[in-house]
């Protein structure tokens, strides 16, 4: 595949060595493609972008960037590490994981100022970040005061300021309004049209047309199910179903009780 960028052979992790969260896992990513990963709670994608991340490390089977393995080692060598930290960003489920600092200011600052960019360019990115977030007046707050959403925000903040090539985003629309949200895929999709690489797991079938062109769904058994492109995959109710993407809705009406299967597609009233 041209400009390779992630590649997975059968990646197989566990926590403690005793839950598995991930079963053999094979997977190509390519520069500048725009890729959901999509499965029920648990089925393992948090843990897929957090090897992604070089966060944690396969058990057993290899994960590879730029054509080398992501391990131990390649991460202890501080010139491969300071690249790979410049060009992959990790946006987490959990927003208190991600913000440690005192203020906002601080947990935005932070990863320019880590990876030493240029003061000049990084002031202007991360000026053009609050202002595209609207996070203008929460600079000065503590992050563990604020609410779900601003604390996604500013999650998604921190990230954006380092300005990677490569964007890894974990249930990024997760406690957001319409609005921020709609945001939030602006800017997934316009940092894809510059030519980012975007990987995003979700379980909101809603917005992964927007999001994504190919799609990986996850299954309970923390394996592939399928992979391919994003509207192939959503036209197929009996995989979804079967993955726990869809659910079977019960609708009272008097006295009648009407059940059918119901997609994340559309706002349910
Ligand atoms: N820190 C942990 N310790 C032990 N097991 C864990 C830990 N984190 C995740 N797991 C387990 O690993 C599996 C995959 O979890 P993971 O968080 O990757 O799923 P997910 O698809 O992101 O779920 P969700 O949609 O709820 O965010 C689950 O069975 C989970 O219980
Ligand atoms: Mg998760």
């Amino acid at each position: 595949m041209d400009d390779l960028i992630f590649r997975l052979r059968a990646v197989r992790f566990s926590y403690l060595n005793k839950y598995p969260a991930l079963c053999g896992i094979d997977m190509d990513i390519a520069g500048g493609q725009k890729i959901a990963i999509l499965g029920a709670n648990g089925s393992g994608k948090s843990t897929l972008l957090q090897l992604l991340d070089g966060l944690i490390f396969p058990d057993a089977g290899s994960v590879e960037i730029f054509g080398r393995f992501l391990d131990e080692a390649a991460l202890n060598d501080a010139d491969f590490s300071g690249r790979f930290r410049s060009r992959v960003g990790l946006v987490f489920q959990n927003p208190d994981i991600q913000l440690f600092c005192s203020t906002v200011k601080e947990d935005i600052l932070f990863g320019p100022l880590q990876l030493g960019l240029d003061r000049v360019k990084m002031k202007k990115r991360v000026d053009e970040v609050i202002a595209s977030l609207g996070i203008g007046d929460l600079l000065e707050r503590s992050p563990h005061q604020l609410s779900v959403g601003e604390k996604r925000k500013v999650s998604i903040a921190t990230v954006l300021a380092i300005d990677p090539d490569i964007l890894l985003l974990d249930e990024p629309t997760a406690g957001l309004d319409p609005q921020t949200s709609r945001h939030i895929m602006d800017i997934i999709i316009e940092a894809n049209e510059k030519g980012k690489t975007v990987v995003t797991a979700t379980h909101d079938l809603h917005i992964v047309e927007e999001i994504a062109d190919l799609a990986y769904i996850l299954s309970r058994e923390k394996k592939i199910a399928r992979s391919g492109p994003v509207e192939e995959l959503l036209k197929d109710e009996e995989l979804l179903r079967s993955n726990n993407l869809m659910h079977i809705h019960k609708h009272r009406h008097k006295d009648a009780v009407h059940i059918h299967p119901h997609q994340h597609l559309e706002h349910h009233i």
